[in-house]
C-alpha cells in the first residue's frame, strides 16, 4: 500500500492506494467519490469517465497510483444545485438521461469536448461522445443537450465580454 495526495474537484485529499488498484476503485472505495460509475471495467463503457489533469480519462483503466499528485475532475465537481454548470442545466431541460447511470461520465466527455470544441456540430458531438454508452435514451437528446449547453456557454462569454 502506498499513500497518495491528488487533487479532487479543487480539494486535497489523501489515501492509500494498492500498487494495482485502479483510479475508479481508489476514487470509489477509498475517497467515496460514488457519482465516478463502474460499468464494464475494462474501457468500453465510459461510465467511469473523469478527466485528470484536464484530460478525459477512463479511471477504470487508469492505475490509482498514476494520479499522485493530479487534478481530478468528476461531475460532482462541475456545478453545484444552486450554480449548475451549463452542461448539468441542458442535461435536465432535455431530459438527455433516464436511469442516470451514463450521466457522470457523458457529462464529463462532453465537457472535455466543449473545452476543445465549443461549438461542436453533430458529428463532432457524436465523436466526442463516442466512448459513452447509454444504455436508455437513444443519443438524440444526449446530442440535444451538449448542442444547448454549447449555445449557453458561448452566450455567457459574449455577456461577460460586453461587461468587460
Ligand atoms: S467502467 Fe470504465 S469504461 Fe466502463
Ligand atoms: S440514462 Fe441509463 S444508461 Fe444512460
Amino acid at each position: 500500500m502506498k499513500q497518495i495526495r491528488l487533487q479532487i474537484n479543487e480539494a486535497w485529499r489523501t489515501g492509500w492506494a494498492n500498487p494495482g488498484q485502479t483510479l475508479l476503485d481508489f476514487l470509489r472505495n477509498e475517497l467515496n467519490c460514488t457519482e465516478v460509475k463502474q460499468g464494464c471495467g475494462k474501457g468500453d463503457c465510459g461510465a467511469c469517465t473523469v478527466m485528470m489533469n484536464g484530460v478525459s480519462i477512463d479511471s477504470c483503466l487508469t492505475l490509482a497510483l498514476q494520479a499522485e499528485g493530479a487534478k481530478i475532475l468528476t461531475a460532482k465537481g462541475l456545478g453545484t444545485k444552486d450554480n449548475p454548470h451549463p452542461l448539468q442545466e441542458a442535461f435536465v431541460e432535455k431530459g438527455a438521461f433516464q436511469c442516470g447511470f451514463c450521466t457522470p461520465g457523458m457529462i464529463i466527455s462532453a465537457k472535455a469536448l466543449l473545452d476543445k470544441t465549443p461549438k461542436p456540430n453533430r458529428d463532432e458531438i457524436r465523436r466526442g461522445l463516442s466512448g459513452n454508452i447509454c444504455r436508455c435514451t437513444g443519443y438524440k437528446k444526449i446530442e440535444e443537450a451538449v448542442t444547448s449547453a454549447s449555445e449557453r456557454s458561448s452566450e455567457q462569454c459574449d455577456d461577460r465580454e460586453l461587461k468587460d
